[in-house]
């Protein structure tokens, strides 16, 4: 299982790796604040919703190691989402706190957006184990705000796009597939159970 998390780690580190490379090379096209927070935006919501995509394949192939990288998966989401946030707070508002605020109230895809960062971020808190003892039940709720951090993210792209709908239209497709994939209606295959390697 190491090997699978270790490659998982750094393919999650890929994108981050080629913007890195970019700036660099100095080519991230014309405006590359633009290019930047584009870039993060799309990957936080992408592993979210790889994140969300777990339990379905888990369901449908009765493969279960892959739950074994979801905590991984959406620390990734967090993190881009992170980086996401500070590239708006540095390099678009230069850190004026009063602007950024005034954004946050004022611009409807903004506060959406905001709202999204505000779950990751309770998720990522709580993503530990000793997070998990101590709420007990509720950590499976609480972590249930994946779902409604994927949709507000969802509807923050839509939100900002003028014309072009088709991209956020794809992810919106994607989530309402891996909504669907979680009925109790649909058939299940038994996980199967996890095989120890035998050493001699
Ligand atoms: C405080 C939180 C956030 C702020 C201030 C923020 C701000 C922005 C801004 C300024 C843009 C570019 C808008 C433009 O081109 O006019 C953007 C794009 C985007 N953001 Fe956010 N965002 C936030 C949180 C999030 C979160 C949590 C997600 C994902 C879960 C997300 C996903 C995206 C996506 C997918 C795009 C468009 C990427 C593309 O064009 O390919 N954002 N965001």
């Amino acid at each position: 299982m190491i090997k699978w998390k270790l490659a998982v780690f750094f393919v999650c580190l890929l994108p981050l790796g080629f913007l890195g490379l970019g700036i660099y090379r100095e080519d991230l096209g014309p405006n590359p604040v633009e290019y930047l927070t584009h870039e993060t935006g799309a990957w936080a919501l992408r592993l979210l919703l790889v994140t969300l995509a777990i339990t379905p394949l888990r369901r449908f192939t009765g493969w279960r190691r892959p739950v074994l990288l979801r905590r991984m998966l959406g620390l990734f989401s967090f993190f881009y989402a992170c980086l996401h946030l500070l590239i708006w707070l540095w390099l678009d508002r230069e850190l004026q706190w009063g602007s950024m605020l005034a954004d946050i109230l004022k611009r409807p895809y903004i506060t959406v957006g905001f709202a999204a960062f505000l779950m990751l971020l309770a998720l990522a808190l709580t993503s530990n184990t000793f997070s998990m003892r101590r709420l007990g039940r509720g950590w499976k709720t609480l972590h249930r705000l994946a779902y409604v951090a994927a949709v507000l993210g969802i509807l923050h792209f839509i939100w900002l796009v003028k014309a072009d709908l088709l991209q956020p239209m794809i992810y919106l497709g994607v989530f309402l597939f891996l909504m669907l994939a979680r009925l109790p209606a649909l058939p299940e295959r038994k996980p199967a159970p996890f095989r120890r390697k035998v050493t001699s």
